[in-house]
């Protein structure tokens, strides 16, 4: 009696369970748009002095949050690995810039990545676009790491028409030539000869959309759409160049100019589709850079913000984001959130707050922090977080100047590093460029640091003074040695790995694979 009402009671729960399940809200669909290289001045809503106009992504983010302490690494292969794995590059062997076309390595094999967890949780998982995460052995090809569909490059620039890379040889060492192939893949088929002369922006958009028409809407969708614009060449088709003549006469900042606006008429292009097919009001789309602009070279803009792409000031790291979407309250939509986000926590947002897929984030080494409730309530997230955005100790600082040594005693301030907690950040070890760089178009001119190229430390609080104007570390130092002891725990926990650097492998060389950049283990 006692078993057979033990086992109705179950029956009952399962049923329960179904009825849910079946009558339960779709779990909403996931669009999460990476650009590359975007300066932190380069959209509309933030414009100082720049003439770029990108009218879709202004009109998205005002419907929707505004992420304005938002956190990515300086670097592409850097940003895209916190943002699959929700680990810190110290974590993972990650933290040495980005993963050379010559060299094996890839993003840890036994790494769990997002779309792994999505699609277990019933997700058609796709990446279009840009992957950066390594092609050495075909283990570490996205088909391998979640996604069920995969269409883009595998390194992690090429040229935006031909879809053909060369990587410049250093002219001396072993195979110091140049390797030259072509890099566009439709799951794990060569592609480059049917999209030659298309541009890169054109062929992922039409590639997302023509994914939303063929999705069956009661499946949640995860779409990871990695552009590879506005990164470096500067190639646009002439139409978008012309739009800006008049307003810019810098040819590359024109090139690049052009290449955002059609980034922007792109994200139009695809938030249409959305709704014709009518996933839009099931949908969270996530729009983020994967580092600040280059600067000068590239043309990318960070004003009023100091520094560049591969610095740890904040024209490296604070990238432009937004969330959008019909399903976040009332009450947030068009406002700004400045509650600290990172990279590392859309691993932790997307899979356990919107997804609901509970994880254990020892067990997959999670560093972020689940912020779907801070992001779509206006929940307060935690003012005094604290961020370890990298520790490279294979990144040298050569001469440290002798009024900052003393900082040593607490943490070896030659490596690169730098970390968050709560108004304050603290970076160590060598930046490469810390001007301040106004958009060329602007009447604004350069600021040009007056600082020793051997500093080695820098201490600032964000929240009052967010273009890093007044170095607080030698006034500071109780909190300078604070957060340099906390950064000496994690280079001295046993969970710190070390960066993983192989040397390159001449077998990478595409002329011995048919011209293709391809997997050589
Ligand atoms: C890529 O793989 C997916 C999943 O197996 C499949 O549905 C799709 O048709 C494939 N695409 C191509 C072009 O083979
Ligand atoms: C791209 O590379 C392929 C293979 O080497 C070659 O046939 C093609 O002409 C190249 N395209 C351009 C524009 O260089
Ligand atoms: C956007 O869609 C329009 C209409 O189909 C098309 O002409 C345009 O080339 C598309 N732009 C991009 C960047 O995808
Ligand atoms: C989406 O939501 C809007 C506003 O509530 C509604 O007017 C529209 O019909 C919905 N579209 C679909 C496809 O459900
Ligand atoms: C997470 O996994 C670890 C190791 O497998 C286990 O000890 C722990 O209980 C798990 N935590 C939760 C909350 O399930």
């Amino acid at each position: 009696m006692i078993q057979s009402l033990r086992s109705t009671g179950v029956a009952w729960c399962a049923l329960a369970q179904l009825v849910f399940v079946l009558a339960g809200p779709p779990t909403p669909h996931i669009v999460f748009v990476m650009v590359d290289d975007l300066g932190y001045n380069d959209v509309g809503y933030h414009s100082d002095g720049s003439k770029i106009v990108t009218g879709n992504i202004d009109a998205l983010a005002a419907e929707g949050r505004k992420l304005e302490s938002y956190y990515v690494a300086p670097l592409c292969t850097p940003s895209r690995s916190q943002f699959l794995t929700g680990k810190y590059l110290i974590h993972n062997g990650m933290q040495h810039l980005v993963i050379d076309p010559r060299v094996p390595r890839c993003l840890p094999l036994d790494d769990v990545t997002m779309a792994n967890k999505l699609s277990d949780a019933g997700y058609a998982s796709h990446l279009v676009g840009k992957w950066h995460l390594g092609l050495y052995k075909t283990d570490c090809w996205p088909l391998n790491r979640g996604f069920q569909s995969f269409f883009g490059l595998l390194l992690g620039s090429g040229d935006h028409f031909s879809h053909n890379y060369t990587d410049v040889g250093s002219g001396n060492g072993r195979c110091g030539y140049d390797f030259t192939g072509m890099d566009l893949r439709d799951n794990e088929t060569n592609v480059q000869p049917d999209y030659e002369g298309q541009h890169s922006t054109t062929i992922f958009t039409e590639r997302a959309q023509s994914i939303i028409r063929d999705h069956d809407p009661d499946q949640p969708l995860f779409m990871y759409l990695a552009y590879q614009a506005p990164h470096l060449p500067f190639e646009v088709p002439d139409e978008y160049f012309e739009a800006y003549r008049g307003d810019i006469t810098n040819k590359n900042r024109r090139t690049y100019a052009g290449m955002v606006t059609m980034l922007d008429e792109a994200i139009g292009n695809l938030t249409d589709t959305l709704k014709e097919e009518g996933l839009w009001n099931d949908t969270v789309l996530v729009f983020s850079t994967d580092n600040g602009g280059v600067g000068k070279r590239n043309a990318g803009n960070n004003w009023p913000l100091r520094g560049v792409k591969g610095t740890y000031f904040e024209g490296g790291i604070r990238g432009v984001g937004f969330v959008t979407s019909p399903l976040l309250s009332d009450e947030v939509k068009g406002t700004i959130s400045t509650d600290l986000i990172h990279v590392t926590d859309w691993f932790p947002t997307l899979v356990e707050g919107i997804a609901n897929v509970a994880l254990n984030y020892t067990d997959l080494g999670i560093d972020g922090v689940n912020m779907w409730d801070v992001i779509s309530q206006g929940e307060s997230g935690d003012p005094d977080r604290m961020i370890v955005f990298n520790i490279d100790p294979e990144l040298l600082q050569p001469t440290i100047l002798a009024s900052e040594s003393h900082f040593t005693s607490h943490f070896d301030i030659s490596y690169q590093a730098s970390i968050r907690k709560g108004d304050m950040k603290l970076i160590t070890g060598k930046q490469e460029d810390g001007d301040w760089l106004a958009p060329v178009e602007s009447t604004y001119s350069d600021v040009v640091s007056t600082e020793s190229q051997h500093k080695a430390i820098w201490l600032y609080n964000i929240t009052a003074d967010p273009t890093e104007q007044n170095d607080l570390s030698a006034t500071m130092v109780d909190v300078a040695h604070e957060l340099l002891e906390r950064l000496q725990e994690y280079y001295t926990s046993s969970r710190f790995v070390s960066p993983n650097t192989p040397r390159v492998d001449c077998d990478a060389d595409p002329a011995t694979h048919g011209d293709l950049w391809t997997n050589w283990e």
